[in-house]
């Protein structure tokens, strides 16, 4: 059966399922499945969301309960056929009476080969795919490929702003910009990041925890995100709220090699763990302080502020990923902090125009998501 307009449509919907677990299944693909049983419609939809957890089919046939049978099931990655962490997607697709799959984009991992779609094709399944059209590979490739071209880690930078684009009224007049959704959805990122980084101007100001506050604790085991100051003059206060709690979760300062040397012993007398990172003057080369992350195990940076640090990451290119919550307030006085600061931007012509864009209505705040073009 050849593959159908609608068809196209549901693995649309596959994908941008799949871009949800964008930043929690690394270093596995992000998948995307949705289940549609003829006069039935949608039975069942499904992303993996956690690196270990199951897979889009098996989440999306959890929702179809007895309803897959006979149904098609379309996926944004040909379905695994091998053991990995979980049993093979392929199986769990025959078990539960799919009849046909469409899927969008063939698996990069050469260990898979095409085993899946053969096991399913054997079992007389009808396999439509790959499919072309519809951004699974670019899914796919945007994160792996961001970390094989750099020696940096996948950066986003996120930020809170009202709907004139600012970050706060003043600095040092900090406080929630966003609804507490949202802050749940930061803290949901903050548990799949392997660092989260400001700049010392926010730890001045708002004297920031940075760290990951679910309900129900770190999904999967996952070790803390380790928190990051770009601090040229390392002016973190020990006697702050991210220094007090350093030997709770880390807490790593990357300064310049003249920083006073008795800050770098308070802070690392307080258990803290100073970096020298090369610069001038009152600016980090950002680069040469993402690389000394990467080399540190950091594949998945969240960049949370503030203005200049923001801006100062996409003069340098560094930027993957944005993630902007735009909360109904006005700030627009005089002092109010602009979201991004001196970005080196001067025409609109220059602009940095986001890929891929989604909105979401997160509570009463909007996010805004994009993917930077492909950084060199
Ligand atoms: N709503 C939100 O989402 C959100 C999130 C975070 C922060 N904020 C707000 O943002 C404000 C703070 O922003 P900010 O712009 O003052 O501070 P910032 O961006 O947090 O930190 C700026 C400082 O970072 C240091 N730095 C290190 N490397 C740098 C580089 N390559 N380029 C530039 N600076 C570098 C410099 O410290 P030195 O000066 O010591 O050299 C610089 O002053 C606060 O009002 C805070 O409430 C809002």
């Amino acid at each position: 059966m050849p593959v159908t307009d609608h068809d196209l449509q549901r693995l649309k919907r596959a994908v941008a399922l799949a871009r949800k677990g964008f930043f929690g299944v690394e270093p596995n693909p992000p998948v995307g499945c949705v289940i549609e049983r003829d006069g039935d419609g949608i039975v069942g939809e499904g992303w993996h969301a956690d690196f270990g957890g199951p897979h889009a089919e098996v989440a999306a046939l959890r929702l179809a309960a007895g309803s897959a049978k006979g149904a098609t099931a379309y996926v944004s990655l040909a379905p695994c056929g091998r053991h990995g962490k979980t049993p093979p997607c392929a199986d769990a697709l025959l078990d539960a009476g799919i009849t046909r799959v469409v899927y969008a984009a063939g698996d990069p991992n050469p260990d898979e080969d095409g085993y899946g779609v053969e096991r399913l094709r054997r079992a007389g399944i009808a396999v439509e795919g790959p499919v072309e059209g519809v951004a699974a590979e670019s899914v796919l490739a945007r994160f792996h490929g961001s970390l094989a071209r750099t020696n940096t880690p996948w950066t986003v930078c996120k930020w809170a702003m009202s709907i004139d684009g600012r970050i706060a009224p003043a600095r040092g007049a900090g406080g929630a910009v966003s609804g507490t959704k949202a802050r749940r959805l930061t803290h949901h990122w903050r548990a799949h990041a392997d660092a989260v980084a400001v700049g010392v101007g926010t730890v001045l100001a708002d004297d920031p925890l940075l760290t990951c506050r679910l309900e129900g604790g770190l999904p999967n085991g996952r070790a803390p995100a380790k928190r990051v100051v770009f601090d040229p003059a390392l002016r973190t206060p020990v006697d702050g709220r991210l220094v007090l709690d350093a030997t709770s979760s880390p807490v790593w300062i990357l300064g310049l090699g003249d920083a006073p040397a008795e800050r770098r012993d308070a802070l690392e007398a307080a258990g803290c763990r100073v970096f020298e990172i090369p610069g001038a003057a009152d600016e980090l080369d950002l680069a040469a302080a993402l690389a000394v992350l990467r080399e540190h195990g950091v594949q998945r940076l969240l960049v949370e502020g503030g203005a200049r640090i923001h801006g100062a990451f996409f003069r340098a290119g560094l930027v993957d990923q944005v993630a902007a919550f735009v909360a109904p307030q006005v700030f627009g006085g005089p002092t109010a902090v602009p979201a991004v600061e001196d970005s080196g931007i001067a025409s609109v012509g220059e602009a940095l125009r986001l890929e891929e864009v989604m909105w979401r209505r997160i509570g009463d705040d909007l996010l805004m998501q994009g993917y930077v073009p492909d950084r060199a």
